[in-house]
């Protein structure tokens, strides 16, 4: 079905039926596992119009696979997107896409405040090819309109941003990244498509960890990008040789995630915002970091960009480290662990997950401070999670 067929359908319809459309193999109402490495062709003409992409149909599974195919689908349509290419990780999907589009001698923008693994390809490793990388402070948006102006082959954008959920105006940074022809690309992980659409405010580009809330239940990982059918089949030109292909199991894990994804993501919507306000009354909270809340400083951006605020939130206690400590193993129902997105509520300090690469002084310089905690907010009944953090809370 084309995106015009897809027309008026929502977002929960598209996640359950996207890609699954036509018959699979002996008539299985759900997709199969294909864990074949190759595909069999007893006629040779055919197998050289399969090969040279004249007829569909698959060759090796390092280019294409049918339960992988499912997935990139449900995903190109769930994004509104030209086209979709996977990879094993969210990393391999980042790295993959901007070694594609970079070339020495060209310039990437983007901000300090990207995840941490991104940070290191733009600060290690594209400038050992030649690749000028200018990295401007999230929160100020006319530094990065001056930059973008600077000559800008690549715009990279991540919103909400990890772990202090800084909102970027897409709207206006794509209109900016556009006139300077520069390719637009957006990390929409945090937002997932149900809460967020970038390719609909004029981005090129969409990349997602479907680790993440795609998965949405912590037993497979993936990256995919979708967007604009010439790039996306540059890049996955690249991963064919590049190798970081998504597995066919992983594959199907996610497509299972996939189906709940608007039920889980409405839910993750509505316990993070019910957790933030009760944390903003909280003696023992120093600073609430969600952009649903009305104080937060990216709330108006948000509010006009964002269908949902997402699942994904940050607090800072008062005090100090030890009081981090203290807290974070009375948390009865939730994970401590680097990772966000699943069905699960997970807990951990930016300084053991997503930024243990920085030292304190780099983080508070990315506004980070010590005691802040990031929550990605299960699907849990909310009086639970609620009753939870504040028990311990009070142990502190
Ligand atoms: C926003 C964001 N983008 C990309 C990634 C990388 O994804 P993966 O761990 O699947 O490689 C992460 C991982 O936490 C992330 O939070």
């Amino acid at each position: 079905m084309t995106n015009q067929d897809w027309g008026k359908i929502k977002q929960s319809t598209k996640a359950v039926w996207a890609g699954e459309t036509r018959p699979f193999f002996e008539g299985c109402a759900q997709v199969p596992i294909v864990n074949s490495v190759s595909y069999s062709h007893d006629d040779v003409d055919e197998w050289f119009e399969v090969a040279t992409g004249k007829r569909e149909g698959h060759i090796y599974s390092r280019n294409t696979n049918p339960t992988v195919q499912v997935f990139e689908e449900k995903m190109r349509v769930l994004e509104g997107a030209e086209a979709a290419t996977s990879f094993a990780t969210g990393m391999a999907a980042i790295s993959n896409t901007l070694f594609t589009l970079l070339s020495p001698g060209q310039r990437v923008v983007s901000v300090k405040d990207t995840y941490g693994g991104t940070s290191i390809v733009f600060l290690e490793h594209l400038p050992r090819f030649g690749i000028e990388v200018s990295l401007c402070e999230t929160h100020d948006i006319e530094a990065i309109f001056a930059e973008i102006k600077k000559g800008c082959d690549v715009l990279y954008l991540e919103t909400p941003t990890n772990p202090t959920m800084k909102i970027l105006d897409l709207k206006r940074l794509i209109a900016a990244g556009k006139a300077q022809n520069a390719v637009v690309m957006v990390d929409n992980t945090f937002a997932t498509p149900i809460n967020q659409n970038p390719l609909e405010l004029g981005a090129d580009l969409v990349v997602h960890s479907a680790t993440k809330f795609i998965g949405g239940h912590s037993d497979a990982m993936g990256g995919v990008i979708c967007g604009r059918e010439d790039l996306v089949k540059q890049v996955y030109a690249f991963r064919e040789i590049n190798g970081g292909t998504l597995d066919a199991n992983s594959a199907y894990l996610l497509l299972r995630g996939l189906k709940t994804l608007k039920l889980r993501i409405d839910k993750q919507n509505e316990n993070a915002m019910a957790l933030a306000e009760f944390l903003m009354n909280h003696k023992n909270v120093d600073d609430v970091f969600y952009p649903g809340l009305e104080s937060d400083p990216g709330h108006e951006v948000a509010k006009s960009q964002m269908k949902g605020y997402s699942g994904m939130l940050g607090f800072s206690l008062k005090g100090g480290f030890d009081d981090v400590r203290k807290f974070l193993p009375e948390i009865r129902f939730a994970h401590r662990a680097a990772h966000l997105g699943g069905v699960e509520t997970i807990v951990g300090p930016p300084r053991t997950t997503s930024h243990v690469e920085l030292s304190e002084d780099q983080r508070r310089k990315l506004g980070i401070p010590e005691t802040l905690i990031r929550c990605s907010v299960g699907i849990e009944d909310i009086e639970d999670i609620i009753d939870d953090f504040a028990q311990a809370l009070a142990k502190i």
